[in-house]
């Protein structure tokens, strides 16, 4: 996941460590999928603490390879669907303005489900530092009818508890 998000481009690239922990502690609202295998596409996810009812997306990366496919709207599709029995009716997550390809799969997230999508700044330029753009936060819901299954290779990330936990597919 380390390297697909530094091949990437355009994420801020996490280190190892972030992303074992993230597969031990956030399988269930996190996905991959897997091609020939190798790693195509991840999401990273977590139901906020103080709003449960709203998943949090934190990084969408997919292989240059595998882009303009449909992966990520599967993988997101995927995750809302996985997570509708826990009450999640809310998806967010932040984009930065230049990311039109991001922008564009979450705009289709909303509109293939019938619901609304708000922007707001969340993390000014000030506070990320570094000449980092903004991120602004994407806000989609409520998601109130089923979101549509999807077959094939997507998977909950393997924990470090042994490559089978919690593999679907
Ligand atoms: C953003 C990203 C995850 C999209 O993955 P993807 O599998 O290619 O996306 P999809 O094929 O599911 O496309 C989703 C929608 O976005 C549109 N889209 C995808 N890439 C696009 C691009 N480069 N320019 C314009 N629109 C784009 C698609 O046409 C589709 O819209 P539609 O449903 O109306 O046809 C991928 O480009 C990526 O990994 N980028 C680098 C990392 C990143 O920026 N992640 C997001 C920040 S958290």
């Amino acid at each position: 996941m380390e390297r697909l998000a530094r091949e990437s481009g355009g994420l801020d690239v996490n280190s190892r460590y972030a992303y074992l922990l993230w597969c031990r502690d956030f399988a269930d609202t996190s996905v991959v999928a897997r091609a020939g295998g190798r790693l195509a596409g991840f999401i990273t996810g977590y139901r906020r603490p103080a709003a449960p009812d709203t998943l949090f997306v934190w990084q969408v990366a997919v292989g240059p390879d595998f882009r303009r496919r449909g992966l990520a709207s599967r993988m997101l599709g995927h995750l809302a669907e996985s997570v509708r029995s826990q009450g999640v009716r809310f998806v967010e997550a932040t984009v930065t303005p230049g990311n039109k390809a991001s922008l564009h799969l979450f705009e289709s997230f909303a509109r293939a489900n019938g619901a609304d999508l708000t922007r707001d700044v969340l993390f000014s330029e000030h506070e990320l530092g570094s000449g980092h753009e903004p991120e602004v936060l994407q806000r989609i819901g409520p998601l109130v009818r089923p979101i549509g299954e999807v077959d094939g290779p997507l998977a909950r990330p393997a924990g470090l508890r042994g490559a089978e936990d919690g593999v679907r597919s």
